[in-house]
């Protein structure tokens, strides 16, 4: 990953930059798909950044050092799923920001978060996103099944999990 960027919890003063942020993300298919929208992503993530507690959801930035642009996110609960693991909600980057090692770093980040309280880390991946299947699997993610019309109708989710 280059020096040039942080990663970090959001924080109150983050709303604008968020807003961008869930602007360009909602956009893209994948998020679309789910039925994302700007004004719903960014009012989750307001919300999320207003009231951060040790326990419950989290949300952590990547964004381009000083005063620089933020570049993805991901979201996450530190504990609470399956009585001892934590679970990765969403993590996604720019599309002009992906392949260049932030993914790496910022689910490393949310591992060292979790690792503070749970033992393992839950996700769930669409069926059609190889990429990301790829992505979890060079990082020790498992497969542990699928979940046929789970999130949406139509749409596969492949669970996958990681021993901290
Ligand atoms: C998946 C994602 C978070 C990975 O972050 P990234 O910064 O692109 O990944 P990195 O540069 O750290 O690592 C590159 C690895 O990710 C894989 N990868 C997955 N999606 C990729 C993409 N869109 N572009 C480039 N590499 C991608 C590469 O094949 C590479 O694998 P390797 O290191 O095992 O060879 C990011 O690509 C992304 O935001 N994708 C769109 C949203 C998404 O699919 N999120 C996951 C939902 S479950």
């Amino acid at each position: 990953m280059s020096d040039d960027v942080l990663i970090r919890p959001a924080c109150p003063a983050d709303v604008e930059a968020m807003a961008q942020l869930a602007q360009e993300l909602a956009q893209q298919p994948l998020l679309r798909r789910y039925g994302a929208t700007p004004a719903g992503l960014s009012a989750e993530l307001t919300r999320l950044a207003a009231s951060p507690t040790e326990r419950g959801e989290q949300l952590l930035l990547v964004q381009a050092a000083g005063p620089g642009r933020l570049l993805g996110l991901a979201r996450f609960h530190p504990s609470g799923t399956f009585a001892v693991g934590g679970y990765l909600r969403l993590i996604a980057l720019l599309p002009g920001h992906q392949g260049r090692g932030l993914g790496t770093a910022l689910l490393r980040a949310v591992e060292d978060a979790v690792r503070a309280h749970s033992r393992a880390l839950f996700l769930l991946v669409s069926q059609d996103n190889e990429a990301a299947q790829r992505f979890y699997a060079r990082r020790g993610y498992q497969q542990a099944g699928c979940l046929p019309d789970f999130v949406r109708p139509g749409l596969t989710e492949i669970i996958c999990w990681k021993r901290l």
